[in-house]
C-alpha cells in the first residue's frame, strides 16, 4: 500500500454543558456531538519521515511543525506500535480552521486511520480510540462520528441512535478562536457572576428529539454553555444568530467554542434558502448547507 485516503467529518455540539473547572485545567462536560457532512481529507503516502502538507482555503492558518495534530497523531501511533515509521500526510481542508467544528481533531483522527492502514498495523478501533483520547478531547468523536454523548473531557463516548437526518446551515466567520481562550472566558464570566456552576446533566428532551428525528424539538433544545463566552469575544456573531432565527431556523447556536454559527433547518430546501438569505443579507460572508449524522473517519 503506497497511498491511503481517509475522509473525516466536522462536528456540531447539539448540547454542550460545561461543569466546574477541574484541577487539571479541563472541565467535565456533557457534550452531545453530531457529525455533519463537511469534510477534511487526509492522504498518507509512504515516506522516510512523518511530514504534513495542508491544502485548501484556510491552510495558511494551520501549523505544519511538530504542533500539527495530524503529525502528533501519526507519531503517537508509531510509538504505540513500538517502531519508527514514516508518512507524508497531505490534508485537504474542508472544515473551517479553529472554527469550533473539530477540524484539527478530524485531521488527527484521519491520520490515525490512514497510518494504521498505510503501515499495515491492523490495530483495532478501540486502540485507535485510546490514542485519540490522549491527543485531544474531540479526537475520539472524529473517529466515531454519528451522534454520541461525550463525558469526562468529552473523550468518553456513548453512541446515540438518531431517528433521521437533520439539515443544517453553518455560517463561517473570518478568523478562528482558540478553544482554550473561550473556556478561559467562560471561567472568567462565571467567576465574575459568582453563580454556582452545576454538574452537567444530559437533556432528556434533546435525547428524545434526536431519537425520534424531530427537528423542531431538537431546534428548541439546542444549548451551548460556551456561547456567552464566545459572543463576549466576538459580539458580531449575535446578529448572525438573530438573522438565522428571523429566516426560520429551528434553532441557532454557536458551534462548540465558535466562531462558526450553526442553524438547524426544516429540510434540504429550507437549508439552501437559509444559506442564501444569510449571505445575501450580509449576516454571513459564507454559509454552507450540510446534513448529519454522518460516519466518522472513513477509508475511501
Ligand atoms: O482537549 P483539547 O486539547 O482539544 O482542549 C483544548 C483546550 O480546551 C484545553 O486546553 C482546555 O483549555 C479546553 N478544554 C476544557 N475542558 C474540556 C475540553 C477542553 O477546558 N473538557
Amino acid at each position: 500500500m503506497s497511498s491511503v485516503t481517509v475522509r473525516v467529518p466536522a462536528k456540531v455540539n447539539v448540547q454542550l454543558s460545561v461543569g466546574p473547572l477541574r484541577e487539571d485545567g479541563y472541565h467535565d462536560l456533557v457534550n452531545v456531538f453530531h457529525a455533519v457532512s463537511i469534510f477534511d481529507e487526509v492522504v498518507a503516502k509512504e515516506s522516510e519521515s512523518i511530514t504534513v502538507q495542508v491544502n485548501g482555503k484556510w491552510s495558511d492558518q494551520v501549523p505544519t511543525d511538530d504542533s500539527n495534530l495530524a503529525i502528533r497523531a501519526a507519531r503517537a501511533l508509531a510509538k504505540h506500535a513500538g517502531r519508527t515509521y514514516g508518512a507524508e500526510l497531505i490534508i485537504q481542508k474542508g472544515i473551517p480552521v479553529a472554527g469550533g467544528m473539530a477540524g484539527g481533531s478530524a485531521d488527527a483522527a484521519g491520520a490515525l486511520v490512514a497510518c494504521n492502514e498505510l503501515w499495515g498495523l491492523g490495530l483495532p478501533f478501540d486502540d485507535l480510540m485510546e490514542i485519540a483520547g490522549d491527543l485531544g478531547s474531540d479526537v475520539p468523536f472524529s473517529l466515531l462520528g454519528g451522534t454520541a454523548v461525550g463525558t469526562g473531557r468529552g473523550e468518553q463516548l456513548s453512541e446515540l441512535p438518531t431517528g433521521g437526518t437533520f439539515h443544517w446551515v453553518f455560517a463561517l466567520a473570518n478568523g478562528g478562536l482558540s478553544t482554550a481562550s473561550v473556556y478561559a472566558e467562560c471561567d472568567r464570566l462565571r467567576e465574575a457572576s459568582g453563580a454556582h456552576v452545576p454538574w452537567p446533566q444530559l437533556n432528556d428532551s434533546l435525547m428524545e428529539a434526536l431519537g425520534t428525528g424531530d427537528a423542531y424539538a431538537l431546534g428548541s433544545h439546542l444549548s451551548n454553555d460556551l456561547q456567552s463566552a464566545t459572543l463576549n469575544l466576538r459580539p458580531e456573531l449575535a446578529p448572525t444568530l438573530d438573522s438565522g432565527r428571523q429566516h426560520g431556523a429551528l434553532g441557532a447556536i454557536v458551534s462548540g467554542s465558535g466562531p462558526t454559527c450553526a442553524f438547524l433547518a426544516i429540510d434540504p430546501t429550507h437549508a439552501r434558502d437559509l444559506a442564501h438569505s444569510l449571505t445575501t443579507t450580509g449576516a454571513a460572508h459564507t454559509a454552507v448547507a450540510a446534513h448529519g449524522p454522518v460516519h466518522g473517519a472513513t477509508l475511501i
